[in-house]
């Protein structure tokens, strides 16, 4: 798992340089599905369930899944999130972060700050014994002051030798699994996306691509994180030392 996590890390890492206006989400995704093969990887979105890609890039009011494509092209203020899950024998590591474009808004800027603090907040919880249900709150507790909204159709989850598996990792404050504590050695993944305006999400023709519903900027980060006896340990952290922008990069 650290070894699939470094990576999907290396990936984001290695692409940073890339996200320019101009440069097409296919040429953003090709250079993902390369590097990962390059590192001996397998990018475990490609025929996932039909999806039809080796990463998901998610610009502006596109909340997730969004499906690289030719004739999309970066324009200056986009903000963009690249999610790449490397399958490397045997085993996944799966993560995303925001990239900026150009000259990008105070308001979008602002959107990125708190989506990375607020899924910071939720990892800060995590711990062997603690309470699956912390990570939501925690999440919410940051997101909502600042008067955004977090989605909640779309989850974190379990990962290992399965891209997607239990415990499902709600991002917003509920009481779903009250009872599920987390224990030492359990390696999930704390993804949350916030929205600008309403948490409610429309999903596109494609099968796929999920956006707010009503148009306003979402962003998203992701980390494969491993439950320990004294916290956690991100499986899926920047070798780099990149946090993803505007964090570094
Ligand atoms: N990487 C996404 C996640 O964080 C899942 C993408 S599934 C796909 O769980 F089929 F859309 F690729
Ligand atoms: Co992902
Ligand atoms: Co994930």
């Amino acid at each position: 798992m650290r070894a699939a996590g470094r990576v999907a890390a290396l990936t984001l890492d290695a692409v940073t340089p890339l996200v320019k206006v101009g440069v097409s989400t296919l040429e953003l995704n090709d250079f993902c599905e390369r590097f990962m093969r390059e590192h001996g990887a397998v990018p475990a979105t490609l025929g996932y369930k039909g999806y039809p890609a080796a990463s998901c890039i998610s610009r502006n009011h596109v909340v997730c899944h969004g499906i690289p494509n030719a004739e999309e092209i970066l324009q200056d203020g986009d903000i963009v999130n690249i999610d790449v899950t490397a399958l490397l024998d045997g085993f996944h590591g799966d993560t995303s972060r925001m990239y900026g474009v150009g000259n990008v808004s105070a308001e979008a800027r602002a959107l990125m700050a708190t989506t990375y603090q607020a899924m910071m907040a939720g990892i800060e919880t995590i711990k062997s014994g603690n309470y699956l249900t912390a990570i939501g709150a925690a999440i919410s507790q940051v997101a909502e002051p600042a008067g955004y909204s977090v989605v909640r159709e779309y989850c974190g989850h379990g990962l290992g030798r399965k891209f997607h598996e239990d415990p499902q990792v709600l991002h917003y404050a509920n009481q779903e699994f009250p009872s599920v504590r987390l224990r030492a050695g359990t390696t999930l993944t704390v993804e949350p996306m916030i929205n600008a305006g309403t948490w409610r999400t429309r999903l596109h023709d494609d099968g796929w691509r999920v956006t707010t519903a009503d148009g306003a900027l979402s962003a998203q980060y992701e980390h494969t994180v491993l439950v320990t006896d004294t916290g956690y340990e991100l499986l899926t952290a920047s070798p780099a030392g990149y946090t993803g922008w505007p964090y570094g990069a």
